[in-house]
């Protein structure tokens, strides 16, 4: 099984360059040519927020272009850029699977390992998960007990050091923490939204953070400045699972500036 993460494209309308020149139409379109044309083709890809930067429709409608024609199977959890309703309604339609409202979770089944999609979208740019949230991941993890499972949320829920974006954490880790470690299937928890990739332990099993197909957070792990973004390679990664192996994630760079 092959899981491809692609995070945080950030796509904005046609031919706008942002953050210093970065345009997200070209860096995102050259991620998902790379993915199409990988062999083996990765069975399933997670979009793991931030889709567009600012969640309006005209920008959902840019993403549909893009994403038209892709046809590996691939789902979608929002960031602190989406907005459940404008998402919602820019992906109907598109064959990205989602979650419904409230709270744009899903699962996927019907793969060697089941994957977990958790939306984290909190009131400002920090992410959270609330008691029903919490909740209902709980009763997901208790109705597969023996099943390998892969959790994908936007906003990481542990410490990275960089902290300008920790104070943009999923600020209920301690929960998340709670929930997860009884869980022995869980093999790791994947993150976007710091733009890094970053990898430590979270709750007795793997946390990652994907890189952005975007610009990047530059590594500062002095300072309490606001961050500041500047373009780079455009980045994901690949979740291996193999039985005799185990989960292994890999992590991609396309040559040359977005
Ligand atoms: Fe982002």
């Amino acid at each position: 099984l092959l899981i491809a993460q692609v995070t945080d494209p950030h796509v904005s309308t046609a031919g706008a360059a942002l953050y210093g020149g970065y345009v997200p139409d070209r860096a995102f379109a050259r991620a998902l040519e790379r993915l199409a044309g990988l062999e083996p083709r990765p069975d399933f890809v997670w979009l793991t927020g931030d889709l567009v930067d600012h969640g309006t429709a005209d920008e959902y409608a840019r993403f549909r272009e893009l994403i038209a024609g892709f046809e590996l199977p691939t789902a979608a959890i929002p960031g602190n850029h989406d907005r459940r309703d404008t998402f919602a309604a820019g992906l109907a339609g598109t064959g990205v699977a989602i979650g419904t409202e409230p709270f744009l979770h899903l699962v996927v089944e019907d793969h060697p390992i089941r994957m977990i999609g958790l939306d984290t979208v909190g009131p400002g740019d920090a992410g959270e998960l609330c008691p029903a949230r919490l909740a209902w991941l709980a009763a997901r993890l208790a109705e597969a007990p023996d099943r390998p499972t892969l959790i994908f949320m936007h906003h990481p829920p542990f410490l990275t050091g960089i902290r300008a974006m920790d104070a943009l954490r999923c600020m209920d880790g301690d929960g998340l923490a709670a929930i997860v470690a009884p869980h022995g299937q869980v093999l790791g928890v994947s993150a976007g939204h710091v733009h890094r990739s970053v990898q430590t332990g979270f709750a007795g099993t793997a946390g990652n953070v994907c890189p952005s197909v975007a610009w990047a957070v530059p590594l500062d792990l002095a300072s309490d400045d606001p961050t500041r973004l500047v373009p780079q390679e455009p980045g994901f990664q690949l979740h291996l699972w193999r039985p005799g192996i185990g989960l292994v994630t890999h992590t991609e760079f396309l040559p040359g500036p977005a």
